[in-house]
């Protein structure tokens, strides 16, 4: 542990990079600027959830490896490497919004004014190409009156962790990428992450070094894939639903089986949502076309995911006729399961499509609904289980893949709703177990499989 190490911002990436120095045996300076969230950190509670992230908080707490505090002069002045992980958003035009990152820059510049000493800066954010060098640079700079290279480091250092599996990622990523202003900058970082990932062990990775702006190109060429690999399979669901007996997800199972293709992100439904792809997606289109391009492919991903929830919503109303005063059924409100992360979640387009049609809705979900409750109110009711959820409901639309849901079976709906009809928005449900017993419909499911398409 040669190096002392501090990373600002306590969001999924700032903390999950931080388990993962403290279980290295790493201790560590958290910093964020929110009170409660410093003293959920100090008594080793997540502020989310996040499988494993708070059994590891914990255990960073009780070994005394790790302090939260909003004193960012502290951390630098304690620490040699800091880790810039705040929020990047997106301003109302598309823009990515660097309010954070240049609020932290400045501090940073101002504190290593009185710091002796070289302390190198590595920016982990999701920001556009040119940030680093171009606005995190000139700020520190500008505040420090020392230059980048001699007196400190900058690298940026892209995170390519998902919701749900986090932890898991952060110790076992696919790899690291380097993107460095120079390289005393770039070798300081990769002897830290080899300490990390040891050549040795079974979490060896793949460190990948580069310049600033490729770096920071590479997180929105890979979200930016990712998301088109959705709504491409999207597409193909869009046209099965018009085909008698198509089914989406045995072409997806095929296609999968391409190497060129693989499996992965190939799972049809009402689109993606999260604090990444929708944000990322929106801020590399606005990036592109301030470079005078136009990225005809991209802004294809963007518009076929903005239509896609309201599939499910064409397909009850095929069923229903009109809408209004009918009962609705949402299972799930997450933007994915194994989280309570409601940002970007489709569940809030669909209930507020829903709502305008006049439609009345009660919603369940195992870990979202005191997140929901702020971001949607009581405009819904919520439900305290599935079974409570579904009950005299005119249809019920699967919004959120949990495991738990899989429980459930045509009987049940048949049971507890006032017509059995169900919309699956995730392709969870096996269309053979309820197809000659309730109504079902999916997304991707032709005509004759899928109810008055
Ligand atoms: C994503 C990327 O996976 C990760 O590499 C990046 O660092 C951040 O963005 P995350 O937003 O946590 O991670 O979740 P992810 O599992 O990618 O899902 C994003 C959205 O896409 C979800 O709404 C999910 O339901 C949807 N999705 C995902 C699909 O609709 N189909 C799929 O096949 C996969």
């Amino acid at each position: 542990m040669t190096q002392k190490v501090s990373i600002v911002g306590m969001g999924y990436v700032g903390l999950c990079t931080a388990v993962v120095f403290t279980k290295n045996g790493y201790k560590l300076v958290a910093v964020d600027e929110n009170q409660e969230r410093i003293d959920l950190v100090n008594n080793g509670i997540s502020p989310f959830h996040e499988p494993d992230l708070e059994q590891l908080l914990q255990e960073s707490i009780n070994n005394d490896c790790l302090e939260c505090t909003s004193d960012i002069d502290y951390a630098i002045l304690n620490t040699d490497i800091t880790f810039l992980t705040v929020g990047t958003p997106t301003n109302s035009d598309g823009s990515i919004d660097l309010k954070a990152i240049k609020k932290v820059a400045t501090q940073i510049g101002e504190t290593l004014a009185k710091k002796d000493g070289y302390h190198l800066v590595v920016v982990k954010s999701t920001v556009v190409p040119g940030t680093t060098e171009n606005v995190v640079k000139p700020i520190i700079e500008k505040n420090s009156g020392k230059t980048c290279g001699p007196d400190f480091g900058l690298c940026m250092n892209p995170e390519f962790l998902s919701e749900g599996s986090a932890v898991e990622d952060a110790f076992k990523p696919y790899r690291v990428v380097i993107g460095e202003y120079d390289k005393k900058s770039g070798e300081i970082l990769e002897d830290l992450y080899q300490e990390i990932y040891p050549e040795s062990s079974e979490n060896k990775v793949t460190i990948k070094r580069t310049t600033l702006p490729t770096a920071e190109l590479i997180k929105y060429a890979n979200n930016g894939f990712q998301a088109t690999k959705i709504s491409y399979i999207n597409t193909i669901a869009n046209v099965c639903q018009k085909i008698p007996n198509a089914d989406v997800t045995a072409i997806a199972d095929v296609m999968g089986l391409d190497p060129v293709i693989s499996p992965k992100f190939l799972g049809a439904g009402i689109g993606y949502g999260g604090s990444c792809f929708p944000k990322d997606i929106r801020a590399f289109i606005t990036f592109c076309k301030s470079l005078e391009y136009n990225p005809i492919m991209l802004k294809a991903t963007h518009e076929v995911n903005e239509k896609q929830a309201y599939n499910v919503i064409e397909i009850a109303k095929r069923q229903l006729k009109n809408l209004k005063g009918k009962k609705f059924a949402i299972l799930g409100l997450a933007f994915k399961p194994n989280t309570d992360d409601m940002r970007g979640a489709r569940s809030t387009v669909i209930i507020k499509k829903l709502l305008e049609e006049g439609s009345i809705v009660t919603a369940y979900d195992p870990q979202a609904i005191s997140n929901a409750k702020r971001d949607i109110g009581d405009k819904i009711t919520y439900a305290p289980s599935a079974m409570e959820c579904i009950k005299d409901c005119d249809c019920c639309i699967l919004v959120t893949e949990w495991d738990e849901f899989q429980k459930l079976t045509a009987e049940d709906f048949m049971k507890q709703t006032k017509q059995p009809f169900l919309i699956d928005g995730r392709r969870t449900f096996k269309p053979q177990d309820f197809n000659s017993k309730i109504i079902f419909a999916a997304i991707g499911l032709g005509q004759k499989n899928n109810c008055g398409q």
